[in-house]
């Protein structure tokens, strides 16, 4: 087990997908970890983090939400370093309203940040924002490489009710302004859709996107367009080395390969026959060529893992976890 040298860092949302990713990695390079999670009496949706190498001797869980202000200061207060993962808003249901989407993701963004605020030994945040705040645009030109630079059209979101982009852009947007406005050192990690296993035996709404793929489901990917996808591992090695590299600074897209929807379902039909993946997928914005530059994270060594791992890993987990044959 490695030493424990590496001080004391807050994990929000820790139950979930890539929370719960980095927790494992943080654990084994020597980390405290107090994750938060919204019911700590909710033993079958954390039991996956109490089996992690160092959880016993390195992990605290500890109750927090994001909705309740002032609900975060007791776990950042000992720690050095904040990940902030956790989204009040991933689920998107036919009802969901403007409001019901950007206003939580806002607020519970700005209350975790005041949480921050309040402990002096702060070192840093690290935000997980998403690609969604980078790549919905209209206005590109062809094979355009978005980067950090890049900002999803407001209006088109508007447009298009598309309320977790949106508010994935006002959550980030709010953070990037209360961290200057509070002199607070913050990293944006930025990842495309994140595949590969899953710790927890529930399914997040990534998981349960790549199932319904597998058996047929035309809906949600179709809906997706061009979009860029990132191996879990690499997401959660990217929030470290952005933590740990003091030279860090601003937004970081984290994405190994973008595809087409078609282009996905094709890899995934031929790479898995036996299932009835979609053949094709419609793409409600027509043509998409853009691509996301990740030179940014690659300058500091990062090599993304590519498809075959990303997918043969989720469906193993998949399988492993009973919910695809
Ligand atoms: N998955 C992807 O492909 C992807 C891509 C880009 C960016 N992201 C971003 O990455 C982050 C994590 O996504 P994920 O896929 O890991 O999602 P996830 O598995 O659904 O985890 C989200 C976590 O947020 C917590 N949460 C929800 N509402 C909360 C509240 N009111 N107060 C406190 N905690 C709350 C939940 O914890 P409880 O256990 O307390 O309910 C849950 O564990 C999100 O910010 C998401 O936008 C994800």
């Amino acid at each position: 087990m490695a030493a424990s040298t590496k001080g004391k860092v807050c994990v929000t949302g820790a139950s979930g997908f890539i929370a719960s990713w980095l927790i494992r990695r943080l654990l084994e390079s020597g980390y405290h970890v107090i994750g938060t999670v919204r019911d700590t009496g909710n033993f079958q949706k954390v039991a996956h983090l109490w089996k992690l190498s160092g959880a016993n001797e390195r992990l605290q869980l500890v109750r927090a939400d994001l909705l309740e202000e002032g609900s975060f200061d007791d776990a950042v207060m000992a720690c050095e370093g904040v990940f902030h993962v956790a989204s009040p808003v991933l689920v998107i249901s036919a009802s969901s309203t403007k409001e019901d989407m950007v206003v939580p993701a806002v607020n519970g963004t700005l209350n975790v940040l005041r949480s921050c605020k309040k402990n002096p030994f702060l070192k840093r945040v690290v935000l997980t924002s998403s690609s969604s705040a980078v790549r919905i645009r209209d206005d590109v030109e062809p094979n355009i490489s978005l980067d950090e630079t890049s900002w999803s059209s407001v209006p088109l979101c508007e447009k298009k009710k598309l309320w977790y982009a949106l508010a994935k852009i006002c959550a980030e947007q709010a953070a990037w302004e209360f961290a200057k406005q509070n002199n607070m050192d913050l990293v944006t990690v930025i990842p495309s859709f994140v595949i590969g296993p899953s710790l927890p035996n529930e399914l997040s709404f990534t998981a349960s996107d790549v199932l319904g793929l597998f058996k047929g489901d035309t809906a949600r990917f179709s809906s997706y367009g061009r979009m860029g996808y990132v191996h879990i591992d690499d997401v959660a090695s990217c929030h470290i080395l952005l933590y740990e590299t003091r030279e860090a600074t601003g937004r970081y897209l984290c994405n190994s390969v973008v595809l087409d929807n078609n282009e996905l379902v094709s890899f995934l039909s031929n790479r898995y026959p036996s299932y009835p993946i979609p053949r094709s997928l419609n793409n409600p914005y027509g043509k998409q060529s853009y691509e996301l530059n990740t030179s940014k994270l690659q300058k500091m060594g990062v090599k993304f893992r590519g498809m075959q791992e990303m997918f043969d890993e989720c469906v193993q987990s998949l399988k492993e976890q009973g919910h695809l044959l």
